[in-house]
């Protein structure tokens, strides 16, 4: 069992007193209570999706039910949850009369769904957006991916594009090799571990050098276990070769418990340091353990070697590696070139989920503070509030949640007006944004693109040499380029 569904079954038994503070009661209405607790899993159409977890989502409207599509089957449903699947229970949140509610919502939908009346639409292949500053075109790039999260561009025309499932393909020209590269390391790909982020060293076109972040499958006590890893190498014709480990934490720190949360992106900072995440794997308290790689931003040489300076080098206690603390799990990571300043893009609990200034030895409060909640609606079990002593506070937080992912600076001269703005990819949104930052202040932000379907969740975006903005969607790249 995951960590995350303990989570689910310790809010089953918080107080109810504590509960109501979120309860439909106060808003009234059981459609604006589905859209804020049920749709970023079930989808804002009721179509079914995947949790954050990657379990697969039911629809609540096709009338083809896995508990029973009676009445009390579905009360019973909500009510109890199936926390091993990652569906929370309801009861701590919702009153019987309050789930009834619901049911009956349940089958006015399911009606209008029948009709014809109620149906998500996939983006089309290609369209024009209107934005605030710049108008596009979106085109497919490369299609016929399976969950795409990450892309590097290793010269004008030729990159290369990892997928989740431990897969990665060379593109030249805009096509995919027909097989993926050879000889890459083996991959833990069950729940959220997978292949995660590519970059290149800053000197690629000298060097050759290649960095991958992955979940690196180990036997602990006879037990399997996985934790994020970096590896380089080079690429010799359509293989992965002269693999150096750059950073592995002892097995013994392996987590046994397994779990979510493995961060997974790699930042340079041109100046022969990169920067790396590893998420919480599931058990908030490691990101306050700086005994632990769990929960934090590291940084090392571009070689793996541990730098002289950094803020916990000299203490004995901790992991020597580690940049910052008090993350949850931070999927994007993204150095600005202009200012020289890192941020990170976080996994927040629901309605946490936050964009930070990274700066040295600072501690970012997970999970002592947060802005969100627990999944059914309930407080945060452990958590002591929104802002403390020593804590440092988001550049922003998204309420609701949007579920970001991978995040990276535009530096390109195709847009002018999107240059030095942060672009962030979104999954449970399906959205891509756009944020104007200015140190730890927000600017302004903005939706670039919404979608509704799954195949509009969005990994990841970077910016290619040719000034486009590729967006990683869940089984397609796509490109923008201008428009008038
Ligand atoms: C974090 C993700 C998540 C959220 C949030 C969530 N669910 Fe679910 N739900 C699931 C999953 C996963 C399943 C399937 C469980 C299984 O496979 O047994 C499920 C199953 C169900 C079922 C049973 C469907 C069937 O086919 O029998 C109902 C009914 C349901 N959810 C209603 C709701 C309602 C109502 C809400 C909001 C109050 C909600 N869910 C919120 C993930 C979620």
């Amino acid at each position: 069992m995951r960590p995350s569904s303990l989570l689910y079954l310790a809010a089953a038994f918080a107080p109810l007193s504590l509960a109501v503070a979120q309860n439909i009661r106060n808003t009234g209405k059981i459609n604006e209570f589905y859209a804020q607790n049920c749709a970023n899993c079930h989808g804002p159409k009721l179509e079914g999706g995947v949790t954050p977890g990657n379990q697969k989502v039911p629809s609540l409207v096709d009338d083809e039910w896995l508990h029973g599509g009676d009445d009390d089957s579905i009360a019973k449903s909500i009510k109890n949850g199936y926390p091993e699947k990652e569906m929370p229970p309801w009861s701590a949140t919702l009153t019987d009369k309050d789930i009834r509610s619901m049911v009956i919502y349940l089958r006015e939908q399911q009606f209008l769904f029948k009709q014809g009346k109620l149906k998500s639409e996939k983006l089309p292949d290609s369209f024009a957006g209107k934005t605030q500053l710049h108008n596009f075109q979106l085109n497919t790039w490369v299609g016929d991916l399976i969950e795409p999260w990450s892309l590097a561009f290793l010269g004008p025309d030729k990159a290369l594009v990892t997928e989740k499932l431990g897969y990665a393909y060379l593109i030249d020209k805009g096509k995919r090799a027909p097989r993926p590269l050879l000889g890459l390391p083996t991959v833990d790909t069950g729940g959220q571990a997978g292949l995660f982020d590519v970059v290149p060293h800053p000197d690629y076109a000298k060097n050759g050098w290649l960095y991958f972040a992955f979940s690196d499958p180990q036997t602990r006590d006879g037990q399997p276990v996985s934790l994020t890893r970096i590896v380089r190498g080079k690429i010799k014709g359509n293989a992965f070769v002269e693999q150096q480990t750059i950073f592995q934490a002892p097995v013994d720190m392996y987590p046994k418990a397994g779990g979510p949360h493995f961060g997974g992106r790699i930042a340079f900072d041109g100046k022969g340091h990169l920067f790396l995440t590893i998420g919480d794997r599931g058990t908030g308290p490691n990101a306050q353990n700086l005994g632990v790689v769990m929960g934090k931003v590291h940084r090392i040489k571009d070689d793996g070697q541990i730098p002289a300076d950094n803020p916990f080098a000299k203490d004995a206690k901790a992991f020597p590696t580690i940049w910052s603390y008090g993350h949850r799990n931070p999927q994007g990571l993204a150095l600005n070139p202009a200012t020289g300043e890192l941020y990170d893009v976080e996994h927040g609990p629901r309605g946490g989920d936050e964009v930070n200034l990274v700066l040295p030895g600072r501690n970012y409060g997970w999970p002592v503070i947060t802005w969100g909640m627990d999944y059914p609606g309930t407080p945060m079990p452990g958590s002591e509030g929104t802002a403390k002593e020593g804590m440092e506070q988001p550049v922003t937080y998204w309420l609701p949640s949007i579920a970001p992912c991978g995040a990276n600076f535009y530096a390109g001269d195709l847009f002018p007006k999107w240059k030095g703005h942060l672009f962030v990819a979104a999954l449970a949104a399906k959205e891509l944004r756009r944020l104007e930052i200015k140190g730890d202040k927000l600017v302004n932000q903005e939706v670039i693109i919404k979608g509704e379907t799954d195949a509009n969740r969005i990994r990841d975006v970077i910016g290619g040499p040719d000034g486009a903005l590729y967006v990683l969607f869940r089984e397609r790249i796509a490109r923008l380029t201008p428009a008038e």
